[in-house]
């Protein structure tokens, strides 16, 4: 049996270790449940995920402690997921009855007309690292609202989080086999969703692997995958008097979480005569971030990266911008031997001849100079990905302009791209997406219409077309 180690990014202390899972039957395991569980009156799943709120309300530190460790994140942020784990079930309860309620529908006399949602059945949920609480946990709470039941593959690099969540389903007393943990990499994640027996996988990772995803379930419309990817996302930086805050914007947009956030800023377009003023008050303030371990005091801006091999890849993309005509402002450096912190890297890429268009997982921002409005739209756009995107300064009808030629699904003015609230879809287009954002709109993919004409009696005539009768 494969054994799984996760180790802490910030100390290289060994955190946890487990064994990798088999995916047949976990899937197994849920199906069996899954009848029992989707029978339950809806109130009785509320009650049940109500129970898991509060449970990891009592336990929020400890989640918030681990979430830091086995991530690198600091402390005061991990608490924010911590919060936004329990936030999420009020939010999923009122966003059920919002997207996918009962409801009574125009009719005839003498019928009904309802609308129902029914749930797909066992849901495979395959989670990330940048978020390993916060992100698995919004797919697997609407989906057992929904009446779905899970098996939840955490991503291989933060397996103790994943287990961490899975136990409080547990031990809140949800019935045997309605949440399912399953650890493993990426080969365990293949046999998962190649059981036949599971209705759909809901995703959260890099493009790669949703392209294959969608590659894998092309020929399976009746399955429901929901896919949640990465970003290239552009900030655009205009006309504005405060320097100061649209530089701390765009630090935040691009370094909170040492950039390893979906809706990350990877590239900010700034205006000609604007440039060196924004330039040198970006490089200032990314000069004075504090890029230490989660729990040390004072508090660090960032953490490190998620491990050495994430750290390397980026420092090797800093260097290959560097190569390909790219202009360094700040050099990305590993400040800790063996460890993978990095301090922020910002290059100017303007006259690069081919810029790259892939996410940059990591706390990387790529400078572009443009003259006019319409030229920074046209960069800001000129990406495969979609997922975030803000203007920073400019006035109500540049951001009008803005707002309706981007291509995202978030657009922001004067407004970080990261910090999405949990009460709003979440999802993007291109290659950030299928079109089946989450967040507030989990519940419509959790979930299937069904629609019925109800009489009583069985009374029905034809009035047209009909031979008299001999
Ligand atoms: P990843 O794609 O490497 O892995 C995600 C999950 O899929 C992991 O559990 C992994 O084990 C599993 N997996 C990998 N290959 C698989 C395969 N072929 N079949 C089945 N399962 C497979 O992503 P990651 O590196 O863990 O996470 C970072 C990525 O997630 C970034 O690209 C980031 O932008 C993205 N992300 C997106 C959102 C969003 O909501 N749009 C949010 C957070 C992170
Ligand atoms: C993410 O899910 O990676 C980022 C969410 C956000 O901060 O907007």
């Amino acid at each position: 049996m494969t054994k799984l180690i996760s180790i802490e990014p910030a100390t290289g202390a060994t955190l946890w270790t487990g064994d990798e899972g088999d995916a047949d039957a976990a899937v197994a395991k849920a199906r069996k449940a899954w009848p029992t569980w989707a029978a339950l009156p809806l109130t009785k799943r509320i009650e049940a995920v109500r129970r898991y709120a509060n449970r990891i309300r009592s336990q929020s530190e400890q989640l918030a402690e681990l979430i830091a460790r086995e991530t690198g994140k600091p402390i005061w942020e991990s608490r924010t997921e911590a919060e936004a784990v329990i936030r999420k079930v009020d939010i999923s309860v009122k966003a059920f009855a919002d997207r996918t309620p009962q409801r009574q529908l125009p009719s005839q006399p003498n019928m009904r007309a309802a609308l129902r949602h029914k749930p797909h059945g066992v849901l495979a949920v395959l989670g990330p690292y940048n978020f390993p609480a916060h992100l698995p946990n919004g797919h697997i709470v609407p989906a057992l609202i929904a009446g779905n039941v899970v098996v939840f593959k955490p991503s291989e690099k933060t397996p103790a989080v994943g287990e961490f969540l899975a136990d409080a389903f547990v031990k809140s007393g949800l019935p045997d086999g309605v949440v399912n943990i399953l650890q493993g990499g990426p080969d365990v994640g293949k046999k998962l969703t190649a059981n036949d027996d599971i209705d759909g996988v809901l995703f959260t990772g890099s493009a790669q692997t949703g392209v294959a995803l969608n590659r894998q379930f092309a020929s399976r419309p009746d399955k429901i995958l929901a896919l949640e990817m990465g970003g290239n996302n552009p900030i655009i930086v205009w006309d504005t008097d405060d320097i100061h805050s649209a530089a701390v914007l765009v630090i935040q947009s691009a370094f909170l979480s040492a950039g390893q956030r979906c809706s990350a800023a990877s590239r900010m377009i700034v205006k000609d005569e604007l440039y060196d003023r924004v330039v040198k008050e970006v490089k200032r303030i990314a000069d004075r971030l504090i890029i230490d371990e989660p729990f040390s005091k004072p508090a660090p801006f960032m953490g490190p990266v998620i491990d050495n091999d994430v750290a390397d890849g980026l420092t090797e993309s800093f260097l290959a911008l560097m190569s390909h005509g790219g202009r360094p402002i700040k050099h990305m450096a590993r400040p800790i031997d063996g460890r993978p912190f990095l301090t922020p890297g910002i290059i100017d890429v303007t006259d690069m001849e081919e810029r790259p268009d892939i996410e940059l997982f990591g706390p990387i921002l790529q400078i572009i100079r443009v003259a006019d409005f319409e030229t920074a739209i046209a960069e800001a756009n000129n990406t495969r990905y979609g997922l975030s995107a803000a203007l920073i300064g400019g006035s109500a009808k540049l951001y009008d302009q803005f707002w309706s030629n981007s291509r995202a699904g978030i657009v922001n003015w004067n407004k970080m791209t990261v910090g999405a609230s949990s009460e709003a879809p979440f999802g993007g287009v291109g290659l950030s997406g299928n079109h089946r954002p989450s967040a507030y709109y989990a519940a419509d993919y959790c979930a299937y219409p069904v629609v019925s004409m109800e009489a009583e009696q069985t009374r029905a005539s034809i009035g047209v077309g009909l031979k008299d009768e001999d």
